[in-house]
């Protein structure tokens, strides 16, 4: 079993109280933060090893800033795994990153599970080897009680997909007339996503220097704000998260109305 060992900041003064310090209240903080984790390709280019190096390291960052993430006090983090699109790559490498999430799941369960940890993979089920299948409902059922955080791994997932799929559950509905079309509203279609009951990410961030939102959380980041940094995913470190939530904390979100500074001088 992996244990989760939190990788030294960059700088070497790796300290969480002092970092939490800079945020003064817990609003500041993000109840919601999802990640695009990008890169790791172009680090395994870079130093001149396979790219399933990168997508290993990358496991490797997933496992630490989920330490950090933690320590920070966020609730809610959805990491984007493997995304629908990502079956256009060669074979080898989808089922690498197949294999990727097995190992993953193997070997960190038991940890995350100790740690409180609740695992939900969002995606479409069709078309993943049944083997995964399985280990993922197991992963969902042993952790369906775990509330420190709340812990989506975004695995064969595509938010036009999820969001085409919502609205055929509740067209079917409404052939069988056990839903009025007229009551669907914002929040009933978000009942409908894979992401129920979860808050909408208030922070996104995207690794490696892409500017794309690379049909992830379509929906629910109506109202996100969007963190990008240079760094390839498997570089990322608590150094990067803690820029990353300063820059959320200073971020004056009005979600289409006022801020209290223009109420007040209005
Ligand atoms: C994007 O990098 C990354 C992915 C497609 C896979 C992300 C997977 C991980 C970080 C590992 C964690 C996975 C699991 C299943 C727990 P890229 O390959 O597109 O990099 P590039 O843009 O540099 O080519």
């Amino acid at each position: 079993m992996k244990r989760w060992k939190s990788k030294k900041a960059k700088s070497g003064r790796f300290s969480w109280a002092g970092r939490m310090s800079q945020f003064h209240e817990q609003q500041d903080l993000p109840s919601h933060l999802a990640i695009i984790m990008d890169g790791n390709g172009r680090w395994a280019t870079n130093r001149g090893v396979p790219r399933q190096e990168g997508h290993r390291q990358g496991v490797e960052t997933l496992r630490q800033s989920l330490k950090d993430v933690m320590r920070a006090g966020i609730k809610c983090l959805t990491v984007f795994s493997f995304s629908s699109e990502n079956w256009n790559r060669p074979k080898a490498e989808v089922t690498f990153l197949m294999t990727l999430l097995q190992r993953f799941i193997e070997s960190d369960l038991a940890e995350l599970h100790g740690q409180n940890v609740r695992v939900r993979v969002l995606g479409r089920r069709q078309g993943l080897p049944p083997k995964i299948t399985k280990l993922i409902e197991h992963a969902e059922s042993l952790t369906a009680d775990n509330a420190a955080l709340q812990l989506q791994v975004a695995f064969n997932y595509g938010a036009r997909e999820e969001i085409a799929d919502a609205a055929s559950r509740l067209a079917r509905r409404a052939v069988a007339g056990t839903l009025d079309p007229a009551s669907i509203t914002p929040e009933v279609f978000d009942a409908e996503l894979l992401t129920a009951g979860l808050p909408d990410p208030d922070l996104i961030i995207r690794t490696s220097g892409e500017y794309r939102v690379s049909n992830f959380l379509l929906w629910q980041s109506a109202y996100a704000e969007f963190f990008f940094t240079e760094t390839l995913w498997p570089d990322f470190t608590a150094d990067d998260l803690d820029e990353a939530l300063r820059a959320y904390a200073q971020r004056d979100r009005r979600f289409g109305g006022l801020s209290n500074q223009q109420e007040r001088e209005r």
